[in-house]
């Protein structure tokens, strides 16, 4: 009796401290939310909150802040590259798992999910794929065969270890493609035809029928881009729903969440219906690579406050969009930001004429930006009746 008086004393004090490692909170002392982490706080709603992670960067022992902040801050990772194809199978059937491996463990040991990125994409692919197929000595049939292999092999290999897969990355051009009017682009549609999409996705649930399958793409943040015949996220959606139609194991629609202060962009209304429209065919959703850039102009570059306070306030209201959008709907179960420090970015090196930069939620000595401070807002200033604990997603068979 007595022990079992203790125990339930025990569990309320644990309940009331509510995150571990912070102080119980008392009627004096509530717990001060805005210093708990983004992790911390995406879990009141059961949300994810995630980054790519850059292996090196991770391994740096010069730099220990890095991971230290990538363990902290965030409840999922993705592999900003080490699970591409050129990493993962650099020879033909010679696989290197080991980097990807590492993260793997490391996660692990933070208690973070895994975003497996990416089985099918027409980049970073490996030569001896590409000019295989280029010199005629790899067949369609064949070409084929070695994506069945590839998927299958990499799915068991991780088999239980990854939450969601982008099983098929950026299929669909866009309308400054040629031909302009939208179509699936790239390697595989070139070679095996757009069938690759439903095949990639059968295999990969055959291999790890638990893993959250996704089709993962950019500039699918809302319905209504321009010309309503041309529209990249219509596209996207007939899409699904044909998959859907078709009995493809397809579970998630992953939006990018690429953006740029220099655009237009869309508010969280747009984005939050087009997020509950995905839902509505019974798909889950997330946002796997948020980053705003701007353009680095001259003054940006010699430290104009003019030009630098717009650029860092348009980022963050971006970011916030999209993280409002998601707590909105129940089914957006991840937020995922595309490297969380300037100074290990992909972005000045991508965008370099006109250069672009200062994309990320801290600056290259990880300070946090008004981006970072607004995300936690956001999830601080959420809740019941209209933002909701996200309703975990069954994978499809
Ligand atoms: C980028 C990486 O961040 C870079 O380091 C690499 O050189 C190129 O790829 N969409 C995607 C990601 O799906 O895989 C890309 O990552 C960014 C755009």
């Amino acid at each position: 009796m007595q022990l079992k008086r203790w125990l339930t004393v025990g569990a309320v004090v644990l309940a009331a401290g509510g995150v571990a490692g912070a102080a119980p909170a008392t009627a004096s002392h509530p717990v001060d939310p805005s210093q708990q982490s983004l992790r911390q706080l995406g879990m009141r709603h059961d949300l994810y909150i995630g980054t790519a992670v850059d292996m090196a960067a991770l391994a740096d022992t010069a730099d220990p802040q890095y991971r230290e902040i990538v363990s902290r801050e965030f409840s999922t990772v993705t592999a900003e590259n080490v699970m591409k194809w050129e990493t993962l199978e650099p020879t033909r059937g010679t696989y290197n798992f080991g980097p990807a491996d590492e993260l793997i463990a490391f996660a692990k040991r933070n208690n973070q999910k895994v975003r497996g990125h990416v089985l099918v994409w027409q980049n970073q692919l490996p030569s001896w794929l590409t000019t295989g197929v280029s010199n005629g000595t790899i067949s369609k049939d064949e070409l084929r065969d070695i994506l069945r292999n590839h998927i299958t092999t990499v799915v068991k290999h991780f088999k239980g270890k990854i939450w969601q897969w982008d099983v098929v990355n950026e299929a669909v051009s866009d309308p400054w493609d040629t031909p302009s009017t939208l179509h699936y682009k790239g390697f595989w549609a070139q070679n095996l035809g757009p069938g690759y999409i439903a095949d990639a996705f059968r295999w990969a649930r055959a291999a790890d029928p638990k893993a959250l399958l996704f089709y993962n793409d950019y500039n699918i943040e809302a319905f209504g881009s321009g010309d309503p015949a041309n529209d990249k996220t219509q596209f996207v959606y007939d899409m699904a729903k044909a998959l859907l139609r078709d009995r493809v194991p397809i579970d998630g629609i992953g939006s990018q969440g690429h953006l740029g202060t220099q655009y237009g962009n869309y508010d969280t209304i747009q984005v939050a219906a087009a997020l509950k429209k995905f839902a509505g065919l019974g798909l889950a959703t997330a946002f796997t690579e948020v980053d705003v850039r701007s353009q680095m102009t001259a003054g940006v570059q010699a430290g104009d406050s003019n030009e630098i306070n717009p650029r860092l306030q348009a980022s963050a209201a971006n970011y916030s969009v999209l993280l409002q959008a998601c707590l909105a709907d129940p089914h957006c179960l991840s937020y995922t930001v595309w490297g969380f420090t300037d100074k290990h970015s992909w972005v000045p090196g991508w965008f370099s004429n006109p250069p672009e930069g200062m994309a990320t939620i801290m600056d290259e000595n990880y300070q946090p930006k008004r981006a970072y401070n607004l995300m936690k807002a956001d999830l601080i200033h959420s809740g019941p009746p209209y933002v909701q604990p996200r309703i975990p997603q069954k994978p499809r068979r």
